[in-house]
């Protein structure tokens, strides 16, 4: 209960209450005290002398008796019975006694007893009224030198002392009235403290409590909260603060909440995954990109995290200088080639405080730079053979073959159609490498695809011809122009075209179809060739890639014309494919844009 301010400042009230009121009582009970004393003494003493001088011109008068003493003593008694009064002779026996208590001491040496009386009775001066304390019961007595005879039966007395003593009841009675009343005071005084004082505290404390359970509240996470401002002083500018405070966390918080969604958005549309660990090694976030490239699809330890991407161990990598590059080949559910970076990252304080995995996916950069080496070593293989064989039919020449016309003609032409093919081949190679770079500049116009089909099926009548081939047409009554680069689309047309008369069987039919899509024209030619591999009609269209490598090297084949028609056909916005049967034919066919959906083309 003393713990709350409230009780304490009552506490703290009551003490000052007390204090104040012992002080208050402690001087206040003192002054009366002595007040009555001193008048107490001087009554004492005034009653004292009047006594003694009445006694004294009684005793001159003749002999006195010790009954008349005490009568006229009784008769003069200054207060009351309690009141006692002696009359001593020299030696110190009570000659004459008065009062209530007269019978104890009456006859007896009292010197012993009373030792104020050695004063009086070595005849000196008595000083002052002396204070006594007998059972509890205070007093003021006072010994006065008299002079006087008592006379008892023939023998007189000598009288030299007067002793009173008179009880201090009223002025201690008076004493204990105040000082009860002064303890009620105190008391009544408390009660009301305590009633004021709970009030008082109530002013301080209930505020104080009101932003106690706000910032319990703020510190279960509620921050739409504001504390009633109801005053100027300390408490009001505290209760300020607060809501100052409150309102600053509630804007701190929302713009760490915006961080973290932009944090989060970045983080799940980013190509690259990323993994946090905490100091411990345990996985505090790992982005979508990242799940999906290791196939982690409930939580994963990061000990097998590491060996997936091969990292060595968390404390290796948390205590390396920079980062650590590691690059593997994993089978999550497909294939992917992973490049993780992997380095510590360190708190604002400077200590390491985890470290970051980011995922990068090489594989299609592995992809291409495989195909850039099989390219390179294709063209080399390429330019190499016919280079081989003109090298060698030369030499043969040179070495004494000229001689012979017959042999010399054979060989040249030999020499002269490996040059052609070279030259083909390089011919080729420039296309695709134009296509390359400009495939946005290409120049494009409306174009009539049945016309063109028609002009190079007869270019190609001639070749078609001597195997005993026919081109066949479907054309729909009416065909949509197309924008198109006509020269680029004729070589489309050569290269499937003559594909298609290289590997029909003898006598067999090519046909030539068009169809129209909503916003695309579709040509397809389908020949009864031997049909290609499911297996190879993927890579068909890559450069180089031939399927049966002997047999087209054999048809003057380079691989090149369907990745050059491909290229194209891209660059135009379309696409290309193919359907193809072992033993029944092949049809490759591609889509190119019509005029009219054209709207934003390059029309010249
Ligand atoms: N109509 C077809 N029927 C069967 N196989 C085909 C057909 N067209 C293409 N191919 C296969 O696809 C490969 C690639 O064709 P592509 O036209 O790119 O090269 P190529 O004809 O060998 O040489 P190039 O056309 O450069 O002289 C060919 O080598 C052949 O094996
Ligand atoms: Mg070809």
């Amino acid at each position: 209960m003393f713990r709350s301010i409230k009780w304490r400042l009552i506490l703290l009230y009551i003490l000052l209450i007390v204090v104040a009121m012992q002080f208050t009582s402690f001087y206040l009970l003192e002054g009366i005290e002595q007040d009555y004393l001193e008048e107490a003494r001087i009554s004492l003493r005034t009653s004292g002398a009047q006594l003694v001088r009445v006694l004294e011109a009684e005793f001159k008068r003749g002999p006195y008796t010790r009954e008349l003493a005490e009568g006229l003593i009784s008769e003069f008694r200054p207060r009351n019975d309690d009141t006692l009064v002696l009359l001593v002779s020299p030696d110190g026996q009570a000659l004459v006694a008065s009062g209530k208590e007269a019978d104890s001491y009456r006859g007896l040496n009292v010197l012993g007893d009373l030792p104020i009386l050695a004063d009086p009775l070595g005849r000196n001066e008595s000083a002052d009224a002396e204070w006594d304390d007998i059972n509890d019961r205070k007093y003021l007595s006072l010994g006065v030198p008299i002079t006087g005879q008592i006379a008892e039966g023939t023998k007189q007395h000598e009288v030299r002392a007067l002793y009173i003593r008179e009880p201090l009841d009223n002025t201690y009675r008076i004493l204990g009235d105040v000082q009860r009343r002064l303890l009620n005071a105190t008391l009544l005084a408390i009660a009301v403290t305590v009633v004021l004082g709970s009030l008082a505290a109530q002013t301080i404390t209930s505020p104080i409590q009101e932003i106690t359970s706000k910032v319990t509240s703020l510190a279960e996470g509620k921050f739409d909260i504001e504390v009633k401002v109801k005053s100027g002083d300390e408490i009001g500018k505290l209760a300020q603060v607060f809501n100052y405070l409150t309102a600053q966390l509630r804007a701190t918080l929302t713009e760490l909440r915006n961080d973290k969604t932009k944090l989060e958005a970045i983080l799940t549309q980013m190509t690259n995954g990323v993994i946090a660990l905490d100091m411990h090694g345990a996985v505090i976030h790992a982005n979508i990109r990242a799940r999906d490239m290791l196939g982690i699809t409930h939580d994963v330890t990061t000990d097998i995290l590491l060996e997936k991407l091969n990292l060595g161990s968390f404390d290796r990598l948390i205590q390396g200088s920079g980062p650590k590059v590691v690059e593997v080949h994993l089978n999550t559910p497909y294939e992917i080639s992973v490049r993780s970076h992997a380095a510590p990252f360190h708190s604002a304080q400077g200590d390491i405080s985890g470290a970051i995995i980011v995922l990068q996916d090489i594989t299609e950069e592995e992809r291409l730079e495989q195909m850039r080496r099989e390219f390179v070593a294709n063209v080399s293989h390429e330019l190499r053979t016919p280079l081989t064989t003109i090298k060698s039919y030369t030499e043969t020449l040179l070495t004494g073959a000229l001689e012979s016309k017959e042999l010399a003609g054979r060989f040249l032409t030999v020499i002269n159609d490996e040059a052609d093919r070279m030259e083909r081949l390089v011919k080729d190679l420039l296309t695709l490498s134009q296509l390359d770079y400009q495939a946005a500049t290409l120049i494009k116009r409306p174009t009539l695809l049945d016309e063109l089909i028609l002009d190079v099926a007869d270019k190609l009548s001639f070749s078609a011809q001597k195997r005993g081939l026919r081109f066949r047409t479907n054309f729909p009554e009416e065909v949509p122009p197309v924008l198109a680069n006509a020269d680029k689309v004729e070589q489309i047309l050569v290269n499937i075209m003559s594909n298609a008369i290289k590997y029909t069987f003898d006598g067999g039919d090519i046909t030539v179809s068009i169809d129209i899509a909503p916003d695309q024209v579709r040509v397809g030619i389908l020949d009864q060739g031997p049909g290609i591999p499911k297996e190879d009609q993927a890579r068909i269209f890559e450069r180089f890639y031939r399927v049966d490598k002997a047999r087209t090297r054999e048809l003057g084949g380079t691989g090149l014309g369907l990745a050059i028609a491909k290229q194209i056909v891209e660059a135009h916005g379309g696409h290309i494919g193919i359907n193809s049967q072992t033993g029944k034919g092949t049809e490759i066919f591609f889509f190119l844009p019509r005029l009219s959906t054209q709207v934003g083309g390059q029309v010249s």
